[in-house]
């Protein structure tokens, strides 16, 4: 007599050994990316409002504590978003020797060396008084338009005095065509043959970005970004902006946001399957579970670490979270599976 049913999957679910023995995905702190707002012409670090948990650091002893702090959590990777003094029309101040990514790179990479990895958030939004991510422009009509080839020669200018600063992994972020291609040119003409490239290749225009700009001032002032990031309603698209950053030598592929684009990971990962993916857990995404945990409404731990599994199984290699603190200290207690 067969029993029914003979294909039981439960059986695999039976206990947490089991369950642990056959996991199809793993998470650990080595796959998170740190994202710190460093800001200009501060001496002590001031909570974000609008993120919870998350602060602004002044670019001297308060940074290097914080980034000691997180490496004892076993936390290696960080980004690092500057807020300048001085904004101008063309980002003068994000090209600076002595910027405030600048100072700060140099300042990280004396005290870790080849330890931490530090990658540069390279764009010019925050270091724009229009707050866009390149060159202004107006039509004959005076419409604004972002220009998108002259754009290219500040953004290599800027990825050019992140890596002569020290930074291990420049990540352009504008979404402006051919910046991978400008920025690989400049750093390979000036030696910087091994400098790292981790492309936003596809990023939304996504209101998930709200609480981020208010942490980095960088709203833009007028008009918006949907001529340069992409439609939330195009999936396929996104294969055409990562071949073009791999065409272009992008080495580190990136999806944003990434709760709210699990198929475009999925996509782009198989796909692309030879190389690394990212994925930006973004700011809006951070506060709203933060939002929900500060009511009692959600266990944070365990949704952070759902969600972040999640990310992980949709294909992406690396995380870049303002929870990866927070992870690395959970992973040490176990995974709540
Ligand atoms: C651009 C940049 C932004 C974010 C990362 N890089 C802002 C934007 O495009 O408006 C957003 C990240 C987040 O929301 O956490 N420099």
């Amino acid at each position: 007599m067969a029993s029914f049913p003979i294909v039981r999957p439960r059986r695999l679910r039976k206990n947490k050994l089991i369950r642990d023995m056959i996991a199809e995905t793993n998470l650990t702190e080595k796959n998170l990316i740190l994202p710190i707002f460093i800001k200009e012409g501060i001496l002590e670090e001031e909570e974000i409002k609008s993120m919870p948990g998350v602060f602004r650091y002044p670019p001297n002893d308060k940074l290097i504590k914080f980034v000691e702090s997180s490496y004892d959590n076993g936390i290696r990777n960080v980004i690092l978003f500057g807020i300048p003094k001085y904004k101008d029309d063309i980002a003068s101040s994000a090209y600076d020797k002595n910027g405030v990514i600048q100072t700060s790179v140099r300042l990280l990479k004396d005290t870790f060396g080849d330890k931490l990895i530090v990658i540069t958030d390279e764009c010019t939004d925050e270091y724009t008084s229009h707050g866009h991510c390149g060159i202004v422009k107006y039509n004959s009509k005076g419409e604004y338009f972002v220009d998108n080839d002259e754009s290219l020669k500040i953004h290599a200018k800027i990825a050019l005095s992140q890596a002569e600063a020290g930074a291990d992994i420049i990540a352009p972020s504008s979404m402006m065509d051919g910046v991978v291609g400008a920025i690989r040119k400049a750093l390979d003409e000036n030696g910087y043959t091994d400098t790292l490239i981790m492309s936003y290749s596809v990023k939304y225009a996504s209101t998930f970005y709200s609480p981020f700009r208010d942490a980095a001032y960088s709203k833009p002032a007028f008009g918006d970004r949907k001529s340069y990031q992409m439609d939330p309603r195009n999936a396929y698209e996104a294969l055409k902006e990562a071949k073009l950053d791999i065409e272009e030598g992008a080495d580190i592929l990136m999806v944003k946001p990434a709760h709210t684009y699990l198929d475009v990971i999925r996509l782009v990962k198989d796909n692309f399957p030879d190389y690394p993916l990212a994925a930006y857990h973004v700011s809006g995404e951070y506060s709203m579970i933060k939002a929900a945990a500060l009511n009692g409404w959600i266990d944070e731990r365990t949704a952070v670490l759902e969600i972040t599994t999640a990310i992980r199984r949709a294909g992406a290699d690396l995380i870049l979270t303002y929870y990866a603190n927070d992870i690395a200290k959970w992973l040490k207690e176990g995974l709540p599976f």
